[in-house]
This record gives structure tokens, C-alpha cells and sequence, in this order.
């Protein structure tokens, strides 16, 4: 069996799926490595270390010709799809529930497609497979560090011969993958820290971190399935806005982290709220999107100053920022799954199986994943049947 690792084409996308560390890993396990000429330039991986580590590097028409297995990690263009070939495997962060129609188009191509984003997260034997919480980890870690770029202000409590200047007052909201180690780098700042969920468990993790955790009154415990928070009803949502615009206009940088799987991302920061800030504050909406975000006001990409002088941040793809962690996490991750996978030098796909039955969104030309077959279901009919 030929994996093939893709250069990624995202405008912006540095990192690479497999990087050369574990290319020895694969080839254990019975497999030839290709790679695509230049894949790893932009996360520092040059040609050299690839074919050191024991990969072949080759043109995108030959990886295209000669691989049985892809590895990218963005979803693939219109052009990398026409360029698939029946019987092959395409393994990615594929956003099937977003893109169902790709998966459809992949089906009829006969491309296997495998979904890193649909690893179980709650399996623990799937954990050291699971690229979303890896690049959350790293987009935490990163959110900070631009925000503290946008912010006028020291961070840390410094005293010099020339004054002294007050820590930063940093909140985070949603204390998942990515609120976690945006707590742990702020106060490794040195910013005193606050931090906030709807799950009350997350309250000793953030507290172990070192963040107060805010306590609202009107205590919403809305832990849901799975390991994730379930999403508020009206009544709930107003109630913590209103308490929250409180809390929100005593603080310098507010980083918001708040998801809940397949919905859109709560609106934790009101434009009331932005609006009872001080100048000079900065809001980093990470879980902004197309389908909107935590603040009211940010815009996916961009960078908004409003009147009052705050500064709201929405970057869309900071793992690719920190592109050498990132693809090293990523591709421990692949490696894993591949490895799970693989079975008398081949991959076995076993649709019983749990964690393949995950990820595994197209098969022997269909769409297989429950999921994602769903929404390409035909709409019922507007009155049902006569
Ligand atoms: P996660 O699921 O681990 O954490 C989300 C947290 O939000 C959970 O703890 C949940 O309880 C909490 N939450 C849900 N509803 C809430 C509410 N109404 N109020 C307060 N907390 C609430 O998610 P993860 O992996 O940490 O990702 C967080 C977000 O960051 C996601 O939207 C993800 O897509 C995004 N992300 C963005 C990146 C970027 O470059 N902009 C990079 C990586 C992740």
C-alpha cells in the first residue's frame, strides 16, 4: 500500500498531514510513504528530511497516479477531487456535516473519504486520534498570544523604577479543548484570569489552572451528551447575557471558546456588552465562522476597532499559524488512526467497528456515514402524502 501526502493549496494553510518523524511509523506497519514535492516547506519540513526518513518524494501526478491512501488536511478543491480516483482513500479534515454534497460527489467518484473531525472524542482509545482536540490545544495557545499582540497593555503585574503596571484581566469563555490552554497561557503571562461554562465540571479544571471561575446566579447547568454542553433555551441565554455584559465590562481581553456540536456557536458577547467596554480592550471570538460566532460583532477573518475603541479578532485558522506543532500533532493523529486501520498491509475497513464507523464517511460508493446520509436525504414533501 502507497500513502501520499498532499501539498495543502488553502491560501494561508502551512501545515502538512504527515511530517518525516513518523514516516518510519508507517513504513513499519507495512506501507511506502510518497510525498508530494515541497508538501512540508511551509511548516519547515523540506524534501531532504522526507526522503531521509525513508518517503519518496514525487510530483502531485505521480501521488495521484500511484497513492492508495491521501493524506491533507483541509478538504479538497474541486480540482484536487477530479483528480481522484476510484478506489482511493482521501483521509482530511473533511467537514462532512458542512459540505454533505462533497461527500456525495466523493461516493460517486468511488473515493473512500475519511473524516478526521468525526473521530469519537469520548472513546479514550480514540483520544490520541483526535486532530480537533490537538488543534483546538494549539488555537487556545495561539489565541492568547495574538490578543496579547492586539492588546496596548503588559499582561504580567510589573514593577519598575518607572511605575508599576496591573496584570491584564483576561476572561475566558468555555472552558473545553481550546479554553483550557487559553487559560494555562494567560496566566503564564502572567494575567489574572477568569473563565466560564455552562458545565459546572469545568470549575475545578479551570480553578486548577490557576483562573477564577465565574459563578452566575442564575446557575445554568446545561452539560449534554457526550461530554458537551447542550445548547440553552431562550429564557437561559438572556439570563446569562445579561449577568455576563456585567462581568465582561470589567475586563481587559475576553477570549470566547463556546461550542456546541452542530448548532451555531451561542452568542455570549452581546454588541451591549462590547459597547461596556474600555477602549483599548481586546475580544477574540475563536469560534467564529460563516454561521456566526460567541461576540455579535466579530467577522470571520477580519479585524474589528469599534467607536468605543475595542478591538474584536475572529482569525479563522490560527493551528496553521503555529504550522511545525500543529502538523507534528496532526500527524501523530493520522499516524494513529492509519495504524488502527491497517490490516495485512492493507486498510481494513470494518463499518462495525467504532471508531471506523466514525470516520468513515464514504464507502464502496456510497455515503455511509448515518450523519451525513441524512442530510442528503430528499426534504419531505410540504403535507406528506395524499
Ligand atoms: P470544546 O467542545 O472542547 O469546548 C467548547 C466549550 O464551550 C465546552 O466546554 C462547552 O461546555 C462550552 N459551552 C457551550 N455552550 C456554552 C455557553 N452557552 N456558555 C458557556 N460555555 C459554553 O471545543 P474546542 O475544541 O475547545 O473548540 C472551541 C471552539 O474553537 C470551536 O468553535 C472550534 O471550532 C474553535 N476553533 C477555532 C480555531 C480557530 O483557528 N479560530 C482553531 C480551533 C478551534
Amino acid at each position: 500500500m502507497k500513502v501520499g501526502v498532499l501539498k495543502e493549496t488553502l491560501p494561508g494553510e502551512r501545515r502538512v498531514a504527515l511530517v518525516p518523524d513518523v514516516v518510519g511509523k508507517i513504513r513499519a506497519a507495512g506501507a511506502d510513504v510518497l510525498v508530494e514535492t515541497g508538501a512540508g516547506i511551509t511548516a519547515s519540513f523540506p524534501d531532504v528530511m522526507y526522503t531521509d526518513a525513508g518517503a519518496t518524494v514525487v510530483s502531485a501526478e505521480e501521488l495521484y497516479a500511484h497513492a492508495d491512501v491521501l493524506l491533507k488536511v483541509q478538504k479538497p478543491t474541486e480540482v484536487e477531487v477530479g483528480r481522484l480516483r476510484s478506489g482511493q482513500t482521501l483521509v482530511g479534515l473533511l467537514s462532512p456535516l458542512l459540505d454533505p454534497q462533497l461527500m456525495k460527489t466523493l461516493a460517486a467518484r468511488g473515493v473512500t473519504a475519511i473524516s478526521l473531525d468525526a473521530i469519537p472524542r469520548t472513546l479514550s482509545r480514540a483520544q490520541s486520534m483526535d486532530v480537533l482536540s490537538s488543534q483546538a490545544n494549539i488555537g487556545g495557545y495561539k489565541a492568547v498570544l495574538v490578543a496579547a499582540e492586539a492588546f496596548g497593555r503588559y499582561f504580567p503585574l510589573l514593577t519598575t523604577a518607572a511605575g508599576t503596571a496591573k496584570p491584564a484581566n483576561v476572561l475566558v469563555l468555555g472552558i473545553g479543548v481550546a479554553g483550557l490552554q487559553a487559560i494555562g497561557t494567560a496566566r503564564r503571562l502572567g494575567a489574572v484570569v477568569k473563565a466560564y461554562d455552562v458545565r459546572p465540571e469545568t470549575k475545578e479544571q479551570a480553578e486548577s489552572l490557576g483562573a477564577q471561575f465565574v459563578t452566575l446566579k442564575s446557575t445554568i447547568d446545561a452539560t449534554g451528551a457526550g461530554g458537551y454542553a447542550r445548547a440553552l433555551t431562550p429564557e437561559e441565554q438572556a439570563a446569562q447575557q445579561s449577568e455576563l455584559n456585567v462581568v465582561i465590562g470589567s475586563m481587559d481581553v475576553v477570549i470566547t471558546t463556546a461550542q456546541v456540536p452542530g448548532r451555531k456557536p451561542p452568542l455570549l458577547v452581546t454588541s451591549a456588552a462590547v459597547r461596556g467596554m474600555k477602549p483599548g480592550s481586546v475580544i477574540l471570538d475563536m469560534a467564529a465562522s460563516a454561521l456566526g460566532g460567541n461576540c455579535e460583532l466579530s467577522v470571520p477573518g477580519e479585524t474589528v476597532v469599534t467607536d468605543g475603541g475595542v478591538t474584536i479578532l475572529a482569525p479563522e485558522n490560527l493551528p496553521a499559524t503555529v504550522p511545525i506543532s500543529a502538523s507534528q500533532f496532526y500527524s501523530r493523529n493520522v499516524t494513529a488512526l492509519l495504524l488502527h486501520l491497517l490490516k495485512d498491509g492493507a486498510l481494513d475497513i470494518e463499518l462495525t467497528e467504532e471508531i471506523t464507523a466514525g470516520v468513515v464517511i464514504t464507502y464502496g460508493g456510497h455515503v455511509v456515514q448515518p450523519a451525513t446520509a441524512r442530510l442528503l436525504e430528499p426534504a419531505p414533501v410540504a403535507g406528506g402524502a395524499a
